[in-house]
């Protein structure tokens, strides 16, 4: 049962040490933890996040044909890869059966914090309810929103927000003062809910979704503001340093 929840902004406002021994939940709503669920759920056996196009090139090359190469640079579709980090390029016929070497600018950077959790799971609307009962299970929370390039983006703390309301709602839930502007921030987005702002308008207007419209990746955000499209727990294993879905 979950007694402690707490939420980190950013990346830069938190250490390797707040998540010590903790359930973690890595977040980039626009768009690489949507991404990822959405690889899960086309069949990928695995997403494998690394920090540069190197390690990732080189990794895909020892997996030869099992692999298949995504992420971005800038939002944009690496030179040499098979996928971007558009949600809806990661289908069956692309993915199925295989494994995703993946690297984006900050949301497989976040991940990198997370070595001494004891359980990393990786967070999008698209798989929030199944996400929420699995961290209901857990001792202490801790959210951690990647952020783009060192700026909190509205996208990431709203997820955050809604997932800290629903733990509140379980029961009486220790949290940070972040955790309380997050949930402040959902529940005021709830409020447009009901006027029918949907929640992808409220993401067009947040850092991450003017990016996406600037380089033509609008459809992105619609995908990534779909709440509860899969069943699906992602969890990143250390070990082996993968995501798996379960
Ligand atoms: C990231 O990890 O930096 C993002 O997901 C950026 C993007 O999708 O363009």
């Amino acid at each position: 049962m979950c007694d402690t929840a707490r939420v980190h902004l950013l990346p830069g406002l938190a250490t390797p040490d707040d998540f010590a021994g903790a359930t973690v939940v890595v977040v980039d709503i626009l768009r690489a933890t949507t991404t990822i669920v959405y690889a899960l759920a086309a069949g990928a056996t695995r997403v494998v996040p690394l920090l540069s196009i190197e390690e990732a090139a080189a990794r895909a090359q020892t997996l030869g044909e099992a692999a298949v190469l995504g992420g971005e640079r800038g939002g944009r579709k690496i030179e040499g890869f098979h996928l971007g980090n558009s949600p809806d390029e990661y289908t069956p016929a692309s993915v199925s059966g295989r494994t995703v070497v993946f690297t984006t600018t900050n949301g497989t950077r976040a991940m990198e914090q997370c070595r001494q959790a004891r359980q990393v799971l990786i967070g999008s609307f698209a798989n929030f309810s199944a996400t929420c009962r699995e961290l209901s299970q857990a001792e202490r929370v801790e959210i951690l929103c990647a952020g783009t390039d060192g700026q909190i983006t509205r996208e990431d703390v709203l997820f955050a927000g809604a997932v800290i309301d629903d733990l509140m709602r379980a029961r009486a839930v220790l949290v940070n003062d972040q955790a309380e502007i997050a949930a402040d921030a959902w529940r005021s987005v709830q409020r447009d809910f009901a006027s029918l702002k949907p929640l992808a308008e409220t993401l067009r207007s947040s850092v991450g979704g003017r990016n996406l419209i600037e380089i033509g990746h609008e459809r992105d955000i619609a995908i990534a503001a779909e709440i509860d499209k899969f069943d699906l727990v992602a969890e990143l294993r250390l070990k082996p340093w993968e995501i798996v879905s379960r």
